[in-house]
C-alpha cells in the first residue's frame, strides 16, 4: 500500500491495480442518461472519473465550472466518483490519470458510428486505453443533452430527463435568455 502524495488525492491510498476509468463528454447539462453510465460505471471500475471537456467550440450553455457543480450537485453521494476537466487528448489525460478505461455510453445505433470512430482513432492514440461502451437504461435511450436544451428553450418540461438541480438550472438559463431578448 502507497501513499499517493499529490494534489486532491493527499492521504488517499493507491491500491496495487486499481481500476479507473474515465467518463469524459461535454455535459451540457448532465442528464439521467450520463448518471445511469456512472453508476453502471461505478459498479465496474473502482474509481471513475467524470472528465468535462473543457472546449468552447459547441457553445455550451454552462461554463465548465457550472457544469461541474451541476454533477456534484447530482450525483450526491457517490465516493468512488470524481469530477474533473481536461482539455487536450482524451488519451493523455487518461493516461495521466492512470486510466486503462474510457467509458462512453451506446443509447442507439445511431451513435455507433461516432463512437466507433472515435474509439478506434483513441486505441490509435494510446493502445493502452481500452474503450468500454455501455448502454443505459432503456428508459433513456432516446435521450440527449442536445433535446433537453431544444425542449427546455420552447417551454417543454423536462423533469424526469435530467436531475432536479440541472432542470432548475436550464429553466434559469432559458428565462434568462428570453428576458435578454425581450428587452
Ligand atoms: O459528450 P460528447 O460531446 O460526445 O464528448 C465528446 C468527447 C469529449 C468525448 C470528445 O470530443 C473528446 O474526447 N475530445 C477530446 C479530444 C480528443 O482526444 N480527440 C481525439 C479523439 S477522437
Amino acid at each position: 500500500m502507497k501513499r499517493v502524495p499529490k494534489g486532491n488525492d493527499v492521504g488517499r491510498v493507491a491500491r496495487p491495480a486499481e481500476r479507473v476509468a474515465v467518463y469524459p463528454g461535454t455535459f451540457d447539462p448532465i442528464t439521467n442518461g450520463h448518471i445511469d453510465i456512472i453508476e453502471r460505471g461505478s459498479r465496474l471500475f473502482d474509481r471513475v472519473i467524470v472528465a468535462i471537456l473543457s472546449n468552447q467550440d459547441k457553445s455550451p450553455i454552462f461554463s465548465v465550472e457550472e457544469r461541474v457543480r451541476l454533477i456534484h450537485q447530482s450525483l450526491g453521494s457517490m465516493p468512488s466518483v470524481t469530477v474533473e476537466t481536461f482539455s487536450g487528448l482524451l488519451v493523455d489525460y487518461a493516461r495521466d490519470h492512470g486510466a486503462r478505461a474510457i467509458v462512453r455510453g451506446l443509447r442507439a445505433v445511431s451513435d455507433f458510428e461516432f463512437e466507433f470512430q472515435m474509439a478506434l482513432m483513441n486505441r490509435r492514440l494510446g493502445p493502452d486505453v481500452e474503450t468500454v461502451f455501455m448502454m443505459p437504461s432503456e428508459t433513456y435511450s432516446y435521450l440527449s443533452s442536445r433535446l433537453v436544451k431544444e425542449v427546455a428553450s420552447l417551454g417543454g418540461d423536462i423533469s424526469g430527463l435530467v436531475p432536479a438541480p440541472v432542470a432548475r438550472a436550464v429553466a434559469r438559463h432559458f428565462a434568462a435568455a428570453l428576458r435578454r431578448r425581450t428587452r
